[in-house]
């Protein structure tokens, strides 16, 4: 288990204050410690209210297709209209968002890749382990002439070309400068197998979760039966190529599959004995975080079933990534107002959405405290994506807004169900695409994680937890104060920070310098000392303007 999910920080300009070796400015430097102030100490209360008062009673389901369902039940938006804690509430963040875009550092253009689908092995349609799969099994094959007809998992190969293709673009390129992707986690999965030697799909059926952490995770059994791959997913994190958030469980609508699974002419069943899933249509199993949503049904209890189900999803991800993720893309992009309570209840701090969901999502996004952005989709195996067309458009759209979401599916990695002149293809159009942008003359274009991206958007500035490190970085105008964490607080580690030497690594984009202290913890503090400064974990580290700080335990 991790020992506390800590995500204390403090959130003050400290407009005077500059980090600097040898001036005056030293004197504040040493003001006081800035105490930590808890998230929780207002989720409480907040979490108390919405629980108790049942906030929002309409249902949104927005598909991929961009067929548009909307059930509205006992609408009753009394407590829409007003905030219990932030006074009369506005319909959108809008205000927020450009509260704090007046204050960052104009040049900056920040762009996350959201990539869907990873670690996933179950779908709404038939994922096809290969080729050979998926011609001799044309009467399951639901999806058949849409973009996702050659829908499979991913293999070692595939990730092991993902970390040559971040390698090669990544290559001589600085820390801050350098691209991630953020792969949104399915964590787990039905497990067939044990649910047929159980007796599904007959009367006593019921569902056999495959979790990732388990060390035999879906996808490492029959008949995908890729094993090993959970060696790779930790490679990628561990460079620094990626940095994972929450996707789901499963993927599907597992409640719906139940039923249509118990009919032995259905599609769902002929998936179901050749151990794959799919539903008995294209989107009948679209999708797994609207199941528990239904027209007659008490909004409060729609909240309880999802925190429930995500809480288990929740556990399997801390269990194999070590740390707790902070954003959602939710499987088809398949949203509700309840969705959104549970997500923010359990600690979340942002969504990424499909096309064209924020209009609708932010008249539910009770307080405003979701950062829900939609995505711009960059999906280079849909069959009407062009490059360069759709390429200035991208840069049209980054000339327009500071936060871009690129959706960007694992599908355009994936060989199995690919020939490699086409797989080439697709990687091609990436390469292109991240080189275009780093070219870009009228902006600065920053490559952020997800989590980085929504925290820049709501407050200027940002802390990401890797797997050695914590880096912060600072775009507003101002400096910025923060106590450092150590980092067994934010991520399972054995290695505590408070008694190690920490080094901190200081680049300013604005005049590209960089610069390295040494920090010894508890000896001396914030002081100069044979020309260093020191700073030690809990201590107070300064952020100037367009920053990128790395924190790390030396080896000493
Ligand atoms: C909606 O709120 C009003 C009070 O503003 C209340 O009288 C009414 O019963 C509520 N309706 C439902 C369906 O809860
Ligand atoms: C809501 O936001 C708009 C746009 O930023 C602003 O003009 C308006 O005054 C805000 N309303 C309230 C009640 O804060
Ligand atoms: C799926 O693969 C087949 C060849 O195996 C190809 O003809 C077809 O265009 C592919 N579909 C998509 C959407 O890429
Ligand atoms: C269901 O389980 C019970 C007890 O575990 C067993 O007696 C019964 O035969 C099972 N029914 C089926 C259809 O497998
Ligand atoms: C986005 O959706 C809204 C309705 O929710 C619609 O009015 C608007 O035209 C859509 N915009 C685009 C670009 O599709
Ligand atoms: C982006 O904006 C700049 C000026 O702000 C303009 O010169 C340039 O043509 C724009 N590029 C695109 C692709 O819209
Ligand atoms: C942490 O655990 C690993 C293996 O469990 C061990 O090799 C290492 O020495 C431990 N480090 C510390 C500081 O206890
Ligand atoms: C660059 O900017 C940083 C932070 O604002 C400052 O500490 C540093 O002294 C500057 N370096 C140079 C060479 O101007």
């Amino acid at each position: 288990m991790l020992r506390r999910l800590s995500r204390a920080n403090t959130d003050v300009d400290l407009t005077e204050v500059l980090l600097s070796r040898d001036s005056d400015n030293r004197t504040q430097v040493l003001s006081p410690r800035i105490a930590k102030s808890s998230r929780f100490s207002y989720l409480l209360p907040l979490c108390i209210a919405v629980c108790t008062l049942g906030l929002v009673g309409v249902f949104v389901s927005l598909f991929l297709n961009r067929k548009l369902i909307w059930f509205r039940k006992e609408a009753n938006d009394t407590f829409l209209q007003t905030s219990l804690i932030l006074g009369p509430r506005n319909d959108s963040s809008s205000s927020i968002y450009a509260d704090v875009e007046s204050r960052l550092l104009p040049q900056f253009r920040f762009i996350t890749i959201s990539s869907d689908d990873w670690g996933r092995f179950s779908d709404a349609i038939p994922l096809f382990p290969n080729n050979e799969w998926k011609e001799k099994n044309s009467d399951i094959s639901i999806a058949s002439g849409t973009p996702w007809e050659n829908g499979t998992v991913e293999t070692k190969e595939d990730l092991q070309r993902l970390v040559q293709l971040m390698e090669s673009l990544n290559r001589g390129v600085p820390a801050h400068e350098k691209i991630v992707l953020t792969p949104f986690f399915i964590v787990s999965g039905p497990d067939i197998s044990e649910m047929k030697r159980r007796g599904c799909p007959g009367s006593n059926c019921s569902y056999v979760d495959a979790p990732i952490y388990s060390g035999r995770g879906g996808f490492s059994k029959y008949p995908f039966n890729r094993d090993g791959l959970e060696a790779q997913y930790k490679e990628l994190f561990a460079r620094g190529f990626w940095h994972p958030e929450y996707h789901g469980r499963a993927h599907f609508n597992v409640l719906e599959w139940f039923r249509e699974i118990q009919s032995k002419d259905s599609i769902a069943y002929k998936c179901f004995d050749l151990g794959l899933v799919c539903g008995n249509s294209y989107s009948s199993l679209r999708s797994e975080h609207s199941m528990f949503s239904s027209n007659d049904k008490d909004p409060d209890i729609e909240v309880i079933e999802y925190m429930q189900w995500i809480s288990v999803g929740l556990h399997a991800f801390t269990e194999f990534w070590g740390y707790k993720p902070v954003v959602v893309s939710s499987p088809h992009n398949t949203w509700s107002s309840s969705l959104l309570q549970s997500i923010f209840q359990l600690g979340f701090i942002g969504a990424e959405l499909g096309d064209n969901q924020t209009d609708l999502l932010e008249t539910y996004n009770t307080y405003n405290h979701l950062s829900l952005m939609n995505r711009f989709r960059y999906d280079a195996f849909y069959p009407e994506f062009r490059l360069d067309s759709r390429l200035e458009q991208l840069i049209s759209h980054i000339n327009k807004t500071r936060f871009t979401s690129l959706l960007w599916h694992a599908q355009n990695v994936l060989s199995s169900c690919f020939d490699t002149s086409h797989l080439n293809y697709l990687s091609n159009c990436f390469v292109e695409t991240v080189k275009k942008l780093r070219q870009l003359d009228d902006c600065h274009v920053v490559f952020l994680t997800s989590s980085e991206l929504h925290q820049i958007r709501r407050q200027g500035w940002s802390r990401e937890v890797w797997n050695d490190c914590l880096v912060y970085r600072n775009f507003l105008k101002k400096p910025v104060a923060t106590n450092v964490d150590d980092l067994s607080l934010l991520l399972r580690t054995n290695e505590t920070w408070s008694n190690r030497v920490l080094s901190v690594h200081f680049y300013s984009y604005l005049n590209d310098s960089s610069s390295f202290l040494l920090a010894h913890p508890n000896i001396i503090s914030h002081r100069k000392g044979r020309g260093l400064l020191f700073i030690s974990v809990q201590d107070t580290l300064i952020l100037p303007p367009g920053s990128y700080v790395q924190v790390k335990a030396t080896s000493e």
